[in-house]
């Protein structure tokens, strides 16, 4: 997919790994609409990128769809979508306070997986029905935010790591489901990264993190995770995959 002139959304854009795809498609030359819950920080990284920033709880139907049109009538139908919005409060199933609220698992769900899906679907739906952009018949690219705690989930992260299974699931369905109109469907599977997310960690923790990683032994950089997204959008044979990008990091089990 070429990024020139390109209409690419990117949910969770306001902050940490989504601010920087949002920046590094920018200075692609694409046209970003940053979807974000937080309306402040979404515009206020829009305008240092010359984008359009929209208020958008992902896990609305209206809401999503709402910010989708407003994207759609200022930059065309976007031919890119980048799912990032998530959150990750720790919670053990059962903790001293007693066995974990359903509402709390529930939330952590309907924000990483359910608004996952939900973008994706009605980002999709408008792909689908655009002109093909390439000789190969594509139409659209869809990224989406896993992580390695699909795969190593620890204690305190039962809701989490299922929302992130969850996501890593759908890639290839919906992969299967698009291809014969040209939309590709990946997902990250970050390890640890520095963002705002992290540095709500004491330092010290977060150093202990970033040795954790067998190499590079630090935590990733955001502009690591948008060249990441860069390439899955330019590489076409990408398609239906979930890549790890977490410098060989294995979570151990506490
Ligand atoms: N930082 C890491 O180490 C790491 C590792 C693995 C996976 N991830 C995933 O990457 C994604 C981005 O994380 P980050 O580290 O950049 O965090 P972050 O907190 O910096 O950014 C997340 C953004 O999502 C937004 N958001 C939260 N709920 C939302 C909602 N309902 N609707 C719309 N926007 C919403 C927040 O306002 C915020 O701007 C998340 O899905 C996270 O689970 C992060």
């Amino acid at each position: 997919m070429e990024l020139k002139g390109t209409a690419a959304i990117v949910t969770g854009g306001a902050s940490g790994l989504g601010a920087a795809t949002a920046r590094a498609l920018a200075a692609a030359g694409a046209k970003v609409a940053v979807l974000d819950v937080n309306a402040e920080a979404a515009r206020s990284v829009a305008s240092e990128i010359g984008g359009l920033g929209l208020e958008c709880d992902v896990t609305g139907d209206e809401a999503a769809r709402a910010a989708i049109a407003s994207a759609r009538e200022a930059h065309g139908a976007a031919r890119v979508l980048v799912n990032c919005a998530g959150i990750g409060p720790p919670g053990r199933a059962v903790s001293r306070r007693g066995p974990l609220p359903l509402d709390d698992f529930r939330k952590i769900i309907e924000i990483n997986l359910i608004g996952t899906f939900n973008c994706a679907r009605l980002a999709a739906a408008d792909m689908l029905e655009q002109d093909s952009v390439n000789d190969d018949g594509e139409r659209g690219v869809i990224v989406n935010t896993s992580s390695v705690a699909a795969y190593d989930g620890q204690i305190g992260q039962p809701a989490y790591a299922a929302s992130k299974g969850g996501i890593a699931s759908l890639t290839l369905p919906l992969a299967r489901e698009f291809a014969s109109r040209g939309v590709r469907v990946m997902t990250i599977a970050p390890g640890l990264f520095a963002t705002p997310l992290m540095f709500s960690l004491p330092e010290e923790a977060q150093k202990a993190l970033g040795e954790s990683v067998p190499f590079p032994s630090r935590l990733g950089d955001a502009d690591e995770y948008a060249s990441m997204v860069l390439y899955i959008c330019e590489n076409r044979m990408l398609n239906g995959e979930v890549v790890r990008l977490d410098g060989a990091l294995r979570m151990a089990p506490r």
